[in-house]
């Protein structure tokens, strides 16, 4: 039997991230050297180390036996309890109604778009999850190239608005950011808010990170900003380290019930609702508890300590420029320094260069500038500093907690030497590649003298 594929997903590109787990099993899979069975220095994985908190998986396993669908919007318990958890940590007061639950963030980003009319506004460097959605719906999008500061420009947003046909526009504002880990403060959300209401833009605020915010009373949601223009989303996955459960929520911005109709109607058409024992377990994760704020800035804490050391030691690579991060567990390295070495070395594209670093004697996955809506030239990449035991590091951040600079560094030493090794290996990386690049050059000048 022959099976035929609808047109409209044959057109559609493989997602990044399914790319690059092929390219990385692929490559294990066929490396010849015996240093392959080690692995890789994980740089690449956008997952949180750590366990799922004790009482979240307590709670799932005496809610097993919950067996009936759940409403569609989410179980009552849950909607009120995320509700207080927005009151709590972000100082916004949400009506429980306001609140849906979904199968993770990504679905819930792309029910709205689904629901939402109008041309999407993309800031990059951006997560690799939204093009594909963009791009299977059929929306008209333009990006948005943010400048050296990474963020957003109010009046580059404002002109490209401006050029815009549609009389709703969509932006995609993602805050703490992946994959720059940087974040905005209240004076630049309320310059991008200016704008958006000035251009009639919409807001979709994915704030999947803002737990992780390393000094946490610096993180402003867009939604207390820019209330009535704004889907804030969140969940479970990155601060709770719980995205396989796979549960999100969306704030609908205030006064948005024919909205909210259409949404349900769209969830109910599509999933029907969030696993009910999940949604229970959530309540759990979403309850203001000692438990869960110890796990917040424990976890936050370690990532600052593997972020600053990952800054520092790549910033210490000659000609490589770095942001240093506010928030999650990942920077955006720019090694376009090296451009010009990179080119005579034959790496001549983002891609080139993440395989090239992924294979013997290398071993390091990063993601390349492709994968982050980026120019295929710009050899910037994302860096994620979580490849370490999370359980482990937990207990001994608790058992001795590092205070000092050495202090912090000796914790990264001995917690994460996967992570000080991968650093050194690009380092070797980058060398190579200006030896092997005056090799070529000056091989190329004997060539040429001797054709003279
Ligand atoms: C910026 C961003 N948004 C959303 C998601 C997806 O989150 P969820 O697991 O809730 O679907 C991720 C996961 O990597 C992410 O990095």
């Amino acid at each position: 039997m022959k099976f035929v594929v609808d047109q409209q997903v044959e057109d559609i590109e493989m997602p990044e991230n399914l790319k690059l787990n092929t390219f990385l099993q692929e490559f294990h899979s066929n490396c010849p050297h015996p240093e392959c069975s080690f692995g890789f220095y994980g740089f690449a994985f956008g997952q949180s180390p750590f366990p799922v908190p004790k009482i979240i998986q307590e709670a799932l396993i005496k809610n097993a036996d919950k067996g009936a669908y759940a409403a569609v919007p989410g179980i009552p318990e849950l909607r009120n309890a995320i509700s207080k958890y927005n009151k709590h940590y972000f100082g916004m007061d949400i009506d429980p109604k306001r609140i849906y639950v979904g199968p993770g963030t990504k679905e819930l980003i792309f029910n709205l778009l689904e629901i939402l009319h109008g041309t999407v506004i993309l800031p990059t460097p951006a997560w690799l999850g939204y093009l594909p959605q963009i791009r299977f719906l059929k929306k008209n999008y333009h990006m948005l190239s943010t400048r050296s500061n990474k963020k957003i420009s109010p009046n580059d947003l404002r002109k490209l608005a401006l050029r815009l046909q549609d009389r709703q526009k969509i932006l995609i504002l993602n805050n703490p950011n992946n994959p720059t880990g940087l974040l905005y403060d209240q004076l630049e959300l309320e310059e991008i808010a200016d704008v958006c209401r000035e251009q009639n833009i919409t807001v979709i605020s994915d704030e999947i990170y803002a737990l992780t915010t390393y000094n946490f009373s610096k993180f402003v949601s867009m939604g207390k900003i820019y209330p009535e223009g704004t889907f804030v989303t969140n969940g479970l996955s990155k601060s709770h380290a719980a995205g396989g459960y796979r549960l999100g929520y969306v704030v609908f911005p205030q006064h948005a019930v024919d909205l909210k109709i259409q949404f349900k109607k769209i969830l109910a058409t599509e999933y029907t609702a969030v696993s009910t024992p999940i949604q229970h377990a959530a309540v759990a994760g979403f309850e203001i508890s000692k438990d869960i704020d110890e796990y917040f800035q424990v976890t936050r804490n370690i990532h600052q300590i593997m972020g600053e050391y990952t800054y520092h030691a790549l910033t210490d690579i000659e000609g490589v420029k770095i942001i240093k991060p506010d928030a999650t567990f990942y920077l955006l390295a720019d090694f376009n320094a090296f451009s010009s070495d990179l080119q005579n070395v034959k790496i001549s594209t983002s891609q080139k260069l993440s395989e090239s670093l992924i294979v013997h004697p290398y071993h390091t996955a990063i993601v390349g500038g492709d994968s982050l809506v980026l120019e295929r030239t710009d050899f910037s990449a994302r860096i994620a500093y979580v490849d370490y035991d999370g359980a482990k590091v937990y207990k001994n951040y608790l058992d001795n907690k590092p205070k000092s600079l050495s202090d912090r560094e000796e914790f990264v030493r001995t917690n994460a030497p996967k992570v000080v090794s991968g650093v050194e290996m690009i380092r070797k990386f980058f060398d190579d590649v200006k030896k092997k690049s005056i090799a070529e050059t000056t091989s190329q000048k004997k060539s040429l003298t001797s054709t003279i």
